[in-house]
């Protein structure tokens, strides 16, 4: 940087020194143009360069002092973050690249911690990048602790979510941001329940039946494939309402759905969207279109969001068959709905699917099922402890997450979790943990719940006993209570009309934690 100094030599100074600035070129233009000139227009010129010098200079050294500060500050925390981080017992870091590397050599994450649970105990410190700290932890009273206390979720999800749906208020990490509308969708939910016997109609139900007679006219199905058809006319009826069964999208809207969920977690990764990719806008194609339809479907069920957008008309709410989306659209048109959309798709489809395969290997559990007569689900001990069984052996997600934002978290046992480390619980792993769950933890055996299915049912996520499909906590799963009352319903029905059998096992599918979908049939009753 030039300095000002005395006499005609500080123009030259100026120009040299700041050449690029656009004062700078005006001053050049200007002197040359100015050489013949008076004397007194000169002193004028040499005042007003020497006072863009000083001006340039200042602004300068202002910006220099600025980024200064700001990179010395996140060095500071990037060095606390990595003092805090290295107490917690884990592998050495030898290179921060080198444990992300590692992963795919055991099959994913889960998998890898997994190991090094086994190696380090029950929490496990993992970097995955100079910023990126994973605290895994599978001690049940430290999980209890740290999910009682934290509020806040990772920012990873968060992003997905709004990436492809827009803004949501009940996907988001903040509990602060979350909060109001967690509280309304739950009122929503227990709603839809509230004086049923059954938590899905039986219109739903025989929608759903006729599916499967038409699935089965061609054979033998796909058990994933069967799911996801059955899940998507749970939670799209429940949401959209019953013309949701005779929408002519439905089948395009699923699709789009999973094309979605495929790659929602690559593109979420990036922390800018990565608009230079061309992959990226086939992305956001497809989230539009999803967008469109939703809009679409929201008018087909009678409810015209564009009326109640522009007027804040609500009078579909009196006719709504489905929730009152009224509370949920609110603020966040598409985000809230299609994260419900692709959450509870995605969730109901994957627990579905594993109660079948696990019920296609046990078929004696579907006869024990069968001496049930009285519908009303709520008393189904024997159908809620296969649900509950189901979701403890193949949970429909691999990890439970929290990430405190701003504070360090500070637990018992002198443990402190530094601020923006992701504390996850491998769910799998303390589900199947014979320590909590006994000898035969890795068998399927409902009979484990028969007698605390009423215990659990209130509040189902009980982190004493190491039951968490459902998360737990101020952020656990607002929909558990509906999802398994709705799956246990359509088990019911399915059981009294149907025997499932399995077609041909996927080889060594009992060994695999996620085996390939089988095929399976069901089989009418005589
Ligand atoms: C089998 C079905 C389902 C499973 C296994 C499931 C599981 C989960 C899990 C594990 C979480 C994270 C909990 C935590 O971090 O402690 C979650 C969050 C959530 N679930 Fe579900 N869920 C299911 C169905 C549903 C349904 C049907 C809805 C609503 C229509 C729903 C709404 C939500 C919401 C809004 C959250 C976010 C809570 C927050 O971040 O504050 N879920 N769910």
């Amino acid at each position: 940087m030039a300095s000002a100094g005395e006499g005609t030599s500080i123009g030259t100074a100026v120009e040299a020194a700041v050449p690029c600035t656009l004062l700078g070129l005006l001053l050049q233009g200007k002197s040359a143009g100015a050489s013949s000139d008076a004397v007194g227009d000169r002193s004028g010129i040499c005042f007003m360069r020497e006072y863009a010098a000083r001006a340039t200079n200042i602004v300068l050294w202002a910006v220099l002092i600025a980024v200064t500060v700001i990179l010395l500050r996140r060095l500071g925390r990037v060095v606390r973050f990595w003092a805090k981080g290295s107490r917690i017992p884990g592998p050495p870091i030898l290179s921060f690249y080198r444990h992300s590397k590692l992963i795919p050599e055991w099959g994913d994450l889960t998998g890898y911690l997994s190991k090094l649970h086994e190696i380090y105990g029950p929490i496990v410190r993992l970097w995955l990048s100079p910023t990126e700290l994973v605290v895994s932890v599978t001690d049940l009273s430290l999980i209890k602790e740290v999910l009682i206390k934290e509020e806040d979720k990772s920012p990873l999800p968060g992003r997905l979510f709004r990436l492809a749906f827009g803004d949501s208020s009940l996907f988001a990490p903040s509990f602060d941001l979350v909060q109001q509308r967690r509280e309304s969708l739950e009122i929503q939910l227990n709603g839809v329940l509230l004086g049923k016997s059954s938590s899905i109609p039986l219109k739903v139900l025989d929608c759903i039946v006729k599916k499967i007679d038409a699935f089965m006219a061609e054979g033998p199905v796909d058990c994933e494939e069967m799911s996801q058809c059955v899940a998507f006319s749970i939670i799209g009826s429940t949401l959209f309402g019953h013309s949701f069964l005779t929408w002519s999208n439905a089948d395009t809207y699923r699709e789009l759905l999973m094309r979605v969920a495929k790659d929602a977690s690559f593109w979420a990764s990036y922390n800018i969207p990565p608009i230079w990719k061309r992959g990226f806008w086939r992305y956001w194609r497809l989230c539009t279109r999803l967008k469109g339809l939703t809009r679409d479907i929201l008018v087909q069920c009678g409810r015209s969001y564009t009326s109640f957008e522009k007027t804040g008309q609500t009078s579909w709410k009196e006719t709504a068959e489905g929730i009152n989306l009224h509370l949920i659209l609110e603020d966040e048109p598409y985000g809230n709905i299609m994260g419900m959309m692709f959450h509870g798709y995605l969730k109901i489809s994957g627990l579905i699917n594993n109660i079948l395969i696990k019920l296609v290997l046990n078929p004696e559990m579907q006869e024990k099922s069968f001496w049930i007569t009285s519908f009303d689900v709520q008393k189904m001990q024997f159908l809620l402890a296969t649900v509950f069984e189901s979701a403890r052996l193949l949970p429909s997600g691999p990890l439970l997450q929290r990430c405190s934002l701003k504070h360090d978290l500070n637990l018992r046992k002198s443990l402190t979790i530094p601020a923006g480390a992701i504390f996850v619980v491998p769910v799998h792993l303390v589900q199947t943990d014979s320590t909590i769950w006994g000898k035969d933890a890795c068998q399927f055996n409902p009979l484990r719940f028969v007698s605390k299915t009423v215990m659990y049912f209130p509040s189902l996520a009980d982190v004493n006993c190491g039951f968490l499909p459902f998360g737990s906590g101020k952020r656990a799963c607002v929909g558990q209570k509906f999802a398994v009352l709705a799956i246990s319903t359509l088990l019911a029905s399915w059981i009294q009309e149907f025997q499932i059998q399995l077609h041909a096992a996927p080889e060594d599918s009992a060994l695999l934690q996620h085996p390939p979908s089988p095929k399976i049939m069901f089989v009418r009753r005589s």
